[in-house]
C-alpha cells in the first residue's frame, strides 16, 4: 500500500488494536505517511470528511489527543466540535449515556471518546449509529496513540520488524504501554517492560513479554526506549520520587546504555526531571517526542478518512 489511495477500515468502531485487521494496520502506517509528506509539504489533501460532522467528548483532560483530533478533522474538511465537558448537562448528573446518545442525535458521524472508565466504551459504542473511536479509557487502551507511536518509528527506521522497544517506568498504569505492546509486537518488534515491581502489570497480563526491574539490565541492546510518566492520579501509594528518580530516571548516560544511536520516545504528558532528563528529551538527534506529536496528527487523519467512508 502506498498510502495515496484510500482503504475502508474493516471493523465499525475503534476501541482497541484487536478491531483492525492486518490489511487495516498497513493501510493506516502508509496513508498516514502519505499525510505526513503533505502536512510537511504544506499540500492540500482531499477534503473526505466535508459535510460530516466529528464530536470530540473527552471526560478526562488531554492536550495532544483531543487537539491532533480537532486538527485532523479540520483538515480533511469535518465540522468539528470540541464539547466543553467542565461546562455541560454532565454536571447536573447526566449519565455519560444520555450525553453520548444526545450528541449522536445531533447528527454526529464520528464521536472521540475518552473516559476514566474501562468498560465505557464498550457499553456506549452499542447505543450509537455513528463510529465511536477510543481516545483512553482508564488504564486499558489507546489506540491511536499506539498507532501514531508505529507510524513515528515506520518514518525514523523504516520498520518496526526486528526493533528492540523498552517500555519504561508506569507500564501498570498505561493505556499507552497496553495498546502499544500489542501493535508493535504484531508489526515484528520485541517489546520489554522495564520497571520497578510495583509499577509492573500483573503477570498474566501480556505474559510473553519480557520483564526488567533495572534500567542496566533492561535497556541492554535497545534501539527504542520509551519513558512513560508516573500515573499518579490513577494509583493508590504512589512510590517515593526520589528513589524513583534515582533508579528509573532516563538521561543521556542511562540511553547510552541501549544500543548507539538508540532514541528516546515519550507519549507526553512529560514530567521533566522525574521520569526523564529535560535535556533528553529536548535533544533532537535523540528524542523523537515531537516526531510523535506531529505524527499523531498525520496518523488520526488517517484513521479518520479510513474510517469515515
Ligand atoms: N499522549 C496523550 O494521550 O496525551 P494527552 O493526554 O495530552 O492527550
Amino acid at each position: 500500500m502506498n498510502g495515496v489511495t484510500q482503504h475502508k477500515l474493516s471493523c465499525e468502531n475503534l476501541l482497541r488494536i484487536d478491531d483492525l485487521s492486518d490489511d487495516d494496520l498497513a493501510a493506516i502506517l502508509a496513508r498516514a505517511r502519505w499525510f505526513a509528506e503533505c502536512l510537511t509539504a504544506k499540500k492540500p489533501v482531499p477534503p473526505s470528511l466535508a459535510g460530516r460532522t466529528q464530536i470530540n467528548l473527552f471526560f478526562e483532560d488531554s492536550t495532544r489527543t483531543n487537539l491532533s483530533f480537532d486538527l485532523a478533522g479540520k483538515k480533511l474538511g469535518a465540522d468539528v466540535i470540541n464539547v466543553p465537558v467542565a461546562a455541560s448537562s454532565v454536571n447536573k448528573d447526566e449519565d455519560i449515556l444520555d450525553t453520548v446518545q444526545t450528541l449522536d442525535a445531533m447528527g454526529a458521524d464520528v464521536m472521540i471518546l475518552r473516559t476514566r472508565d474501562p468498560r465505557a466504551h464498550e457499553r456506549l459504542s452499542q447505543r450509537t449509529r455513528c463510529p465511536v473511536i477510543n481516545a483512553g479509557n482508564g488504564t486499558i487502551e489507546h489506540p491511536t496513540q499506539a498507532l501514531l507511536d508505529a507510524a513515528t518509528l515506520t518514518r525514523t527506521f523504516g520498520t518496526l520488524n526486528g526493533l528492540t522497544i523498552a517500555i519504561c517506568g508506569d507500564v501498570r498504569h498505561s493505556r499507552v504501554a497496553g495498546s502499544g505492546v500489542q501493535l508493535f509486537q504484531r508489526l515484528g518488534a520485541t517489546v520489554r517492560f522495564v520497571a520497578p515491581d510495583d509499577l509492573l502489570p500483573d503477570r498474566e497480563l501480556f505474559a510473553d513479554t519480557e520483564r526488567f526491574s533495572t534500567l542496566e539490565t533492561g535497556l541492554d541492546g535497545a534501539d527504542v526506549v520509551m519513558a512513560l510518566r508516573l500515573q499518579r492520579e490513577r494509583m493508590e501509594n504512589p512510590p517515593p520520587i526520589e528513589a524513583y528518580i534515582s533508579e528509573f530516571r532516563l538521561d543521556h548516560d542511562r540511553l547510552d546504555l541501549a544500543k548507539d544511536g538508540a532514541k528516546v520516545m515519550h507519549p507526553g504528558p512529560m514530567n521533566r526531571g522525574i521520569e526523564i532528563t529535560a535535556s533528553l528529551a529536548d535533544d533532537k538527534a535523540r528524542s523523537l517526542v515531537l516526531d510523535q506529536v506531529f505524527m499523531g496528527v498525520a496518523t488520526r487523519m488517517a484513521v479518520l478518512d479510513q474510517l469515515i467512508v
